[in-house]
């Protein structure tokens, strides 16, 4: 790796193509040392060459060469200016490559997973901030490469980036092995939002003793990188001196669209509230947050526990009850506690299936309903998650909220979801299947009960032909 890295920066020496987009991106020499930036020439054995004669199998498992089906070996990175990525003792473990100029390709290519390379734990720029700075008072996470390396210039050198993903418990862990204060950087969209959520779910499980954690938002269109560059440090250090704590921003997110002066509302946000100050380790800050719930709320933190353990084991044992809450069947049930913990699996059910699904709006939804209680919510939830792709769990809540059906909606959330990702999607495609054969089932005994109670030739065709279409289902009863 490191010998690759050496070959990146004298092939960026020799490449003005390179040095003229960084230039272009503000970047002095000076910056692009402090980060060993190199180029990957545009060839196809550029790397394998340079690093003659070390053998395939090492590089392939270094994920610097990739492999094609007819068993050829080049280059991975190609007319990249490349980014390496240290450990925290500054060893090479892996890169980032940056198209520029016309080169197609995704914007960034990062190192496969590698016995040295974990993206979900590494950090980009840790080992540069901690050989800058002698104290860490904080850490800024950012987003982006770029966004590390122009704070950096313009004098903030705290600041690291997760790789491209969301950032994980582990990145937490690492965060504050090297400082007491994160304060994480998002871009002030829907998109930014919802990742600040990520973030939150992730780092309260290490949110121990003394461990701050803040957020920040970049004005909608800029990113750290064009935001210090068009406006200066201090700029940057304002809007990061106006950062909040992220149980300030949990608990405004939770209260959104409730109205805090209505007992039914403060219910509400206690309810909402309790999971999440439940994954906070024993401490003073889970006491703040109790604090702070019961300000908001009035509720004393022992009701606001009571009151979370009471809705889990009533929802376990006997699906959600309660005067304000209504009847939802096992299946629907399902699907929407899927479906709310993550809206995501609506856009990767198959194509057809969701179009039948969103299909049930018209009309055809009443004959469901009275087999499916639930029916109405479930689809209203899957239209609104279809017309706004990007919203998460609070988005949704705080939609609801106010309805009788927020409280049916907190309830479910109240049941153990145990399932893994993947089985997550396997189980919510089945049980969409399921539920369009019931629906069609519900629809044929709806005309059957028709064309019993006033036979007519049409309704009898009607019935028959959307039994021939649903193939031999015989549970209808042929009596007819
Ligand atoms: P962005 O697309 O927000 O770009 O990706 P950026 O950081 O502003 O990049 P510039 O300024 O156009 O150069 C943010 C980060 O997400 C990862 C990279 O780590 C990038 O820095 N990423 C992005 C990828 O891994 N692959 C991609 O195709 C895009
Ligand atoms: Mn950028």
């Amino acid at each position: 790796m490191a010998g690759a890295e050496r070959y990146f920066r004298k092939s960026l020496k020799a490449s003005p193509g390179a040095i003229d987009y960084l230039k272009h991106r503000g970047l002095t020499g000076e910056t692009a040392r402090d980060f060993g930036i190199g180029f990957a020439p545009d060839a196809w054995d550029g790397l394998i060459q340079a690093l003659s004669p070390a053998p395939q199998k090492q590089l392939l498992e270094a994920g610097l060469v990739t492999q094609n089906e007819k068993g050829r070996v080049y280059d991975r990175f190609r007319g990249r200016v490349m980014f390496p990525i240290r450990d925290t003792r500054g060893r090479i473990i892996g890169f980032g490559g940056r198209v520029f100029g016309d080169q197609t390709g995704p914007k960034y290519l990062n190192s496969p997973e590698t016995p040295l390379f974990h993206k979900g734990r590494e950090l980009y720029g840790l080992y540069e901030a901690r050989r800058a700075l002698r104290r860490l008072d904080r850490l800024i996470v950012v987003e982006g490469y770029m966004d590390v390396v122009a704070l950096a210039q313009s004098g903030i050198a705290n600041a690291v980036a997760t790789l491209g993903t969301a950032a994980t418990p582990e990145h937490f862990q690492k965060l504050y092995r090297y400082t007491e204060e994160v304060v994480c950087c998002f871009d002030g969209d829907a998109a930014g939002r919802q990742a600040a959520w990520r973030a939150l779910e992730s780092a309260l499980p290490v949110l121990g003793e003394g461990r701050q954690l803040k957020f920040m938002f970049v004005p909608e269109g800029d990113d750290p990188d064009s935001l210090v560059r068009a406006q200066g440090k201090e700029a940057f250090l304002q809007l990061a001196g106006g950062s909040q704590p992220a149980i300030e921003y949990l608990f405004a997110r939770l209260a959104e669209g409730l109205d805090l002066t209505s007992i039914d509302d403060q219910a509400r946000l206690a309810s909402l509230a309790a999971p999440h100050i439940e994954r906070v380790p024993e401490g003073v800050l889970k006491q703040l947050m109790g604090n702070r719930l019961q300000t908001l709320t009035g509720l004393a933190p022992a009701r606001v526990a009571g009151r979370s353990t009471a809705a889990t084991s009533d929802a376990r044992h006997r699906g959600p009850s309660g005067p304000a809450s209504r009847r939802v069947s096992t299946l629907s049930r399902r699907l929407l506690g899927n479906l709310l913990r993550k809206p995501a699996l609506l856009h990767a059910l198959p194509a057809s299936t969701r179009q039948a699904l969103l299909s049930l709006q018209d009309g055809r939804k009443d004959a469901l309903q009275e087999q499916e209680s639930g029916t109405d919510l479930f689809l209203d939830i899957v239209k609104y998650i279809d017309n706004n792709p990007d919203v998460d769990l609070a988005e949704i809540l705080g939609r609801w909220s106010g309805t009788a059906d927020h409280s049916t909606l907190v309830a479910l959330l109240g049941q153990p979801a145990g399932l893994a990702e993947g089985a997550l999607q396997a189980e919510f495609t089945d049980g969409v299947d399921r539920y369009l054969q019931l629906s069609g089932r519900a629809d044929r005994q709806k005309l059957l009960a028709e064309v019993r109670k006033e036979p007519s030739r049409e309704k009898f065709e009607a019935f028959w032909t959307a039994k021939r279409a649903a193939g031999s289902a015989a549970d209808e009863g042929n009596s007819a």
